[in-house]
Formats: structure tokens, C-alpha cells, sequence
């Protein structure tokens, strides 16, 4: 089940217009350019700002979601055809050697069920070549940014090409641990249909995520600061490891 603000065709169409400025995915950019990767897994690229970004500095991408309607806006954008999309997740991918796998825009909090989480990481971890880096960001708890998710806070009206005037809010409905429950109102005057999208996500501790990415057995480079949102976020780079030289299978039998 993919959350309707990704799913419903006439709302994920809003993905971008709602949110155009996408200064989050600059320091993902440079980590690809820095790191040299050639070919890159982009997980839960959603309406595909990512993936088209990179492919259009000639990198091989394949970009994976669960919300078809996401990925039939990504599709369409000018160079769509030069990404592999998949419909589906980080469990299902054919198989891939990349050198870097991503998840930007809290993709990481949206796959709430601790189950699902740990099969991402081994499916990321199966698409790596050995080297390759895993790149993540995740909301720091500590920082309770579901405080802010209420509609004084998030009112506002945006003209949207194509769809007219949309007014869109939302709204806290449950905060139970770590899971945080809110709801978007989409109001298009056009027609005056109403539309609603319940999220939840998960905001997990630093040390939990660094113990499921050693128990699947990356090494953690470093958790990092996200550039445009400082102390908001905790940006995770896990390597998959190289063969030891010790764990080479023995020859000259
Ligand atoms: C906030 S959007 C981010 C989209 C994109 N990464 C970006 O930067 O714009 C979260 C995305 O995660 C996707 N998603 C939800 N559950 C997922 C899962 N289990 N595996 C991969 N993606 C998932 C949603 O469909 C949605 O497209």
C-alpha cells in the first residue's frame, strides 16, 4: 500500500509543484560526483528528480518505487527514457552492481515496518558491488519535527500548472513511539474535490540504524550533517565491504 500523496495519480502530479526546491539533493549530487559512481540505485525515487539529475550527467540509473503513479510523472519528464524504472522495492530488484544506492528525501521513514527496513538494507547491500556506498538521511528524533506538522504552520496556497489553485495543509494525528501519523488535505478549486493522504513514519535513533547496518553487514563511514538542513537530519553512508584477502576461497588444490 503506497501512501495516496504518492500513489493517487492526480496527487503525486503535485509532488514537485508543492515542493520545488530541491537544494536537499546537492549534497547526494556531489557525493555521486565525488565518489565517481558510474551507475546508481535510486530507491524510492519517487517522481524521479534524483534519478533524472544524475542521468543527465550521462550516470546509468535505476530508480525503484512502490507508487506507480510516482513513477508515471518521473517517466514522462524530458530524459525519462534514458532511467531504468522499477515498480516495486529494494526487496524485489533484478540483479544490479552499482556503486551507489541511495534513498533521499527521508525515503528511509516511510518504510516503517521493522521487517521491510531490514530487507531494504540486504536488498541495497545485494545491488552494491563490493566498494560500493549506501547514502541515506533520516529526520533526527531528537528534533521532533513532527512538532511543526499542523496546519498554521503548513497552510498555503500554490497555483499549479495544469491544476489551477491548490490549497494543501497537514495535519498531526498520532505520534505512538516512533511512529509519527499526519494527514495532507488537498483542496483543488478547479473542480473542488478534497483530497487526503495518511503518512506514517518512522523516526529511528541513531544507534538502531547503525546496529541493523552492521547486522547487515555494511561499515559505516560516517553520519553527517544534512548541508541544508543542519542538525535536522542524520545522513548515513554505509559501505558494503570489499572481500578481506583472508576470506578469499583457498587456491592451488
Ligand atoms: C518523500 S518521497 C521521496 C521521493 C524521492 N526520493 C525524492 O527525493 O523526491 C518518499 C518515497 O518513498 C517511497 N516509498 C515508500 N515505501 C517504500 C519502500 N518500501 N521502498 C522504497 N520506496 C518506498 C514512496 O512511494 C515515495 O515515493
Amino acid at each position: 500500500m503506497t501512501d495516496e500523496c504518492f500513489g493517487h495519480p492526480r496527487l503525486a502530479a503535485l509532488y514537485d509543484p508543492l515542493d520545488p526546491d530541491r537544494t536537499d539533493l546537492d549534497a547526494y549530487l556531489r557525493l555521486a560526483e565525488e565518489s565517481g559512481a558510474r551507475r546508481v540505485l535510486d530507491i524510492g525515487c519517487g517522481t524521479g528528480v534524483f534519478a533524472l539529475l544524475l542521468a543527465g550527467r550521462g550516470i546509468h540509473v535505476v530508480a525503484v518505487d512502490p507508487a506507480a503513479a510516482s513513477l508515471d510523472v518521473a517517466r514522462a519528464k524530458p530524459g525519462g527514457e534514458r532511467v531504468r524504472w522499477i515498480h516495486g522495492d529494494a526487496t524485489s530488484l533484478p540483479p544490479l552492481r552499482v556503486d551507489l544506492a541511495t534513498m533521499t528525501a527521508n525515503v528511509a521513514q516511510a518504510i516503517t515496518d521493522p521487517l521491510l527496513w531490514r530487507e531494504t538494507l540486504r536488498g541495497a547491500y545485494a545491488a552494491l558491488r563490493p566498494g560500493g556506498l549506501l547514502v541515506f538521511e533520516t529526520r533526527d528524533p531528537a528534533r521532533r519535527a513532527w512538532e511543526e506538522w499542523n496546519r498554521a504552520a503548513s497552510y498555503r496556497v500554490t497555483e499549479v500548472p495544469g491544476a489551477g489553485r491548490v490549497e494543501s495543509w497537514v495535519e498531526l494525528t498520532a505520534v505512538r513511539g516512533p511512529l509519527v501519523t499526519f494527514r495532507w488535505t488537498y483542496v483543488f478549486a478547479a473542480d473542488g474535490q478534497v483530497l487526503t493522504s495518511d503518512s506514517t513514519l518512522r523516526f529511528r535513533e541513531r544507534p538502531e540504524i547503525e546496529a541493523e547496518l552492521a547486522a547487515q553487514g555494511y561499515t559505516l563511514e560516517a553520519v553527517r550533517d544534512a548541508p541544508d538542513r543542519p542538525t535536522r537530519e542524520l545522513v548515513f553512508l554505509a559501505r558494503r565491504p570489499r572481500p578481506s584477502k583472508d576470506a578469499s576461497p583457498v587456491t592451488g588444490r
